[in-house]
């Protein structure tokens, strides 16, 4: 069986993920292309043979011929196609995060859970790193026992630089990530966190940049969140886990080591693209798969994106409130 797909938002992620699904996953087709801006897409659409656009995000949720939709428009604009989606029972794979707020991700939740009750979800969520060929086998590791317990986990997010947004803004967009990945490796809930802010970085006036935040999952684990979205030299993820009987730290980006003009070393990439670049592939590969056979999708759910909706706007209480410890409220 052959899953066509309609991608709506043909920006940076989107154009990855048109590219992705047409070149690297069996059994996808890509039909439909959706974007306010219709020339990108139309460019997107022109590498991609017999994929049409439409001006229209919602025309292409009911198109005929689109049987599962990939979001990647801006976040403002998720909760709407996602429950558009709902609407017509389609699946759904929304970009991170699911929504801007909680309120929102909750929103999807219930009417997801209206629709299919327990059975298979709808609502995928691409929280990617869990498909990360590293990150997956620092959860084995630890999983299996190889570390003893975790203790702390030092996670890490450094990109060259970023558009223009607010302090809050790197929490709910860029940090989301790690309210993610931690708790799944630690297959514990983050309870309480604070946030905290060093030293402003002197290029940098849109945003408290870098930041710095600690989360205390349900097993009593400690982990430090640090962000620091205008760090120029690269895009560089980090992540170690500090076990009582060892500790294991991801050792990408680099596959390449080059030695020249007296020096040792490996490059970096501009964005998160080709460093998750296996990431993407293996999730996308893993719902159409699982759509395709008429399995459960294997992503995170809306739960989880509202799970991590919920860890960011603690973490902003904190940030208002002077870096005081703040308690993640529960799922309602
Ligand atoms: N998983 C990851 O690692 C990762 C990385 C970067 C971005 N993202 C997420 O992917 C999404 C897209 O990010 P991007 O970097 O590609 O942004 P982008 O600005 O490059 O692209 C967004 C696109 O959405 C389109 N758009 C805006 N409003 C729209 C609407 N109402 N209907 C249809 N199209 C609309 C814009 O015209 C634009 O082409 C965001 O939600 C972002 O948070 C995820």
């Amino acid at each position: 069986m052959t899953l066509r797909v309609g991608v709506i938002g043909t920006g940076i992620m989107g154009a990855d993920h048109a590219a992705i699904l047409n070149a690297h996953v069996p059994g996808a087709e890509v039909t439909v292309l959706a974007d306010t801006d219709v020339p990108r897409a139309q460019a997107v659409a022109d590498g991609i043979p017999g994929a049409r656009v439409l001006a229209d995000a919602h025309a292409l949720i009911t198109s005929d011929d689109v049987d599962a939709v990939l979001v990647a428009s801006s976040d403002a604009t998720h909760v709407e196609y996602v429950l558009a989606c709902l609407e017509v029972g389609k699946p759904v794979l929304c970009e991170k995060p699911l929504a801007p707020t909680s309120a929102e991700c909750a929103r999807v939740v219930e009417a997801e859970s209206a629709l299919v009750g327990g059975g298979d979800p709808l609502v995928s969520v691409g929280f990617m790193r869990r498909f990360d060929p590293g990150y997956v086998e620092l959860k084995d590791l630890l999983g299996g026992g190889a570390l003893g317990v975790a203790l702390m986990v030092h996670s890490t997010g450094r990109s060259v630089s970023a558009v223009l947004g607010s302090s809050e803004f790197t929490v709910t967009g860029s940090a989301i990530h790690d309210f993610d990945i931690v708790p799944w490796l630690l297959d514990s809930p983050v309870v309480e966190v604070a946030w905290l802010a060093p030293r402003q970085s002197p290029d940098v006036t849109d945003r408290q940049d870098p930041q710095l935040m600690l989360l205390r999952t349900g097993d009593g684990v400690l982990s430090t969140v640090d962000v620091f979205l205008n760090a120029r030299y690269g895009y560089d993820v980090r992540c170690e886990i500090v076990g009582s009987r060892s500790t294991a730290s991801l050792s990408e980006p680099h596959r390449i080591e080059r030695a020249e003009a007296l020096t040792q070393g490996h490059a970096y990439a501009a964005d998160w693209r080709p460093r998750f670049a296996d990431a993407y592939r293996l999730q996308n590969q893993a719902w159409v798969g699982s759509l395709v056979r008429g399995e459960r999708s294997p992503l995170p759910t809306a739960r989880d994106g509202l799970q991590a909706a919920l860890v960011a706007e603690a973490v902003i209480e904190s940030m208002h409130s002077g870096g005081d410890f703040v308690r993640v409220s529960p799922p309602t």
